[in-house]
């Protein structure tokens, strides 16, 4: 059969590690998608680079254009990252009748609706599985393998930046600043890292993800996201203490009202095996009404584990493309006209529970005016630990753990007791989800 040709856009860390793993297992993927898959082109700004990696196998250029205007190529690998010249070259390929292969989150999360539309007119695919948790199968999962099943949440260590700088400041004792550059010289972390240690890239990947576990639009829009950057080493410790542990999770969750979905610090019981994924790895816990629980785990980042599902995605498509576009599996899991319009609900009426740090003057009373404050709104208290004050200083810190309650009145409570004379910082929130419902 008459091999499938395709142009890779970007040749840094993931495109690198694409034409890398493509060319050491070319023959067993070729076995496996039924023709060879060769490349053709390869387009990146620094051709010294671009030739260095592919010799005279391809033809290079700098000019992004010539690739998703060839009438040689089949498939267009965007792996430049962006949202400005990556959604303008995906957009050509499309409307040159060219599937679309791409790792770009930040622009399917943002600009999905309108590229996957384009896409359905022109009867191409824009395949994504590199977009979420690097080379862990989860599109394919939450789409095809869990395909019986009415998901209610789903749980996710998304991004393997952050979850490497607390593995290696909870082990290690490192600051903030020097994990994250190691991050970066191991080419994990995203062009602009704010986007890791914010939180933005897991809000991206869990929109993807809610979108095509609930059959709902992308909708970027309504994340709640809150990052890492505020959480301290005592903080870290007093998890541990209490029998948790923090990872930044990304969550989406069915529940009564509609969709929740955000991304920020979570308390997680250390018994979770979710729990002790550390460093790079990234994990993703989805519940099924069907299945239970099932849990999906490995490397979060990097260039052969990110070309892994890279390559997946050619495959498939290389193995889909003769289908007829109907019988094809939709994009977002769920047929394109049968979405569904449940709403994502605001932060403010999500249910979970808490940790609370407080800095307070430590004399008489201060702890029965904090618990008046929060049995007001309706919060009870789980778990307390008070840390005795050192020698030269009058302050104790307050560390609670509170049973489920709204965020509103959560948030109501924080309010009155930062307003206290005797509470001197402002109070340290983070959410703790059980996992195990
Ligand atoms: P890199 O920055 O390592 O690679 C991007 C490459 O694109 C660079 O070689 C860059 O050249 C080149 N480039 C930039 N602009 C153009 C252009 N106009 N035309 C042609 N080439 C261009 O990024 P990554 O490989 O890390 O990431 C690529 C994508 O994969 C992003 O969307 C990212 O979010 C995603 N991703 C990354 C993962 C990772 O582990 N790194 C994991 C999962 C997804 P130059 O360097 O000269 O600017
Ligand atoms: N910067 C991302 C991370 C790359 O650290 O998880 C993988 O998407």
């Amino acid at each position: 059969m008459k091999p499938i040709h395709i142009g890779i856009l970007g040749v840094g860390t993931v495109g690198g590690g694409t034409f890398t793993v493509l060319k050491r297992n070319s023959e067993e993927i070729a076995r496996r998608a039924g023709r060879k898959i060769i490349v053709k082109m390869i387009a990146d700004k620094d051709l010294q680079k671009a030739r260095e990696l592919a010799g005279n196998e391809a033809v290079i250029t700098d000019n992004a254009h010539e690739v998703t205007c060839s009438p040689d190529i089949d498939i267009v690998v965007e792996l430049i990252g962006g949202q400005t010249i990556a959604k303008e070259l995906i957009l050509e390929a499309i409307v040159h009748g060219k599937h679309v292969v791409t790792a770009n989150k930040a622009l399917l999360a943002n600009h999905g609706t309108e590229i996957f539309a384009m896409a359905r007119e022109k009867g191409v695919i824009v395949a994504f599985e590199a977009a979420v948790a690097g080379g862990i199968p989860i599109i394919k999962a939450l789409r095809e393998g869990l395909t019986a099943n009415r998901i209610t949440w789903i749980a996710g260590i998304i991004n393997g930046t952050a979850n490497f700088i607390l593995s290696e400041m909870r082990e290690k004792g490192l600051s903030f600043n020097d994990v994250l550059g190691q991050a970066q010289k191991l080419g994990y972390a995203e062009v602009d890292p704010t986007y890791d240690i914010e939180g933005i890239d897991a809000a991206h990947k869990i929109t993807l993800m809610s979108a095509i576990a609930f059959g709902i639009p992308v909708q970027f829009d309504k994340v709640y996201t809150e990052g890492i950057t505020k959480l301290t080493g005592e903080d870290i410790r007093y998890a541990e203490e209490l029998g948790y542990r923090i990872k930044l999770l990304g969550i989406t969750k069915r529940v009564a009202k509609g969709i929740e979905l955000r991304v920020h610090p979570t308390l997680i019981p250390n018994k979770r095996l979710i729990a002790n994924v550390e460093g790079v790895m990234n994990a993703v816990v989805v519940k099924g009404d069907a299945v239970g629980a099932t849990l999906y785990y490995g490397a979060g980042a990097g260039a052969e584990p990110t070309a892994s599902s890279v390559i997946a995605d050619l495959v498939d498509v290389t193995r889909m493309q003769t289908a007829d576009p109907m019988h094809r599996v939709p994009t977002l899991s769920f047929q394109p006209d049968l979405l569904s319009d449940i709403p994502v609900i605001s932060m403010e009426n999500v249910e979970t529970s808490y940790y609370l740090r407080m800095q307070v003057v430590d004399k008489p009373g201060v702890m029965a005016e904090i618990t008046r404050i929060l049995a007001d709104n309706h919060i009870s208290i789980s778990a307390m630990i008070q840390k005795e004050a050192s020698d030269d200083s009058d302050e104790v810190s307050i560390i609670m753990l509170t049973h489920i309650t709204i965020e509103k009145n959560i948030n109501a409570a924080i309010k009155h007791i930062e307003s206290l004379p005797v509470v001197t910082q402002q109070v340290f929130r983070i959410r703790i989800e059980e996992l195990n419902k």
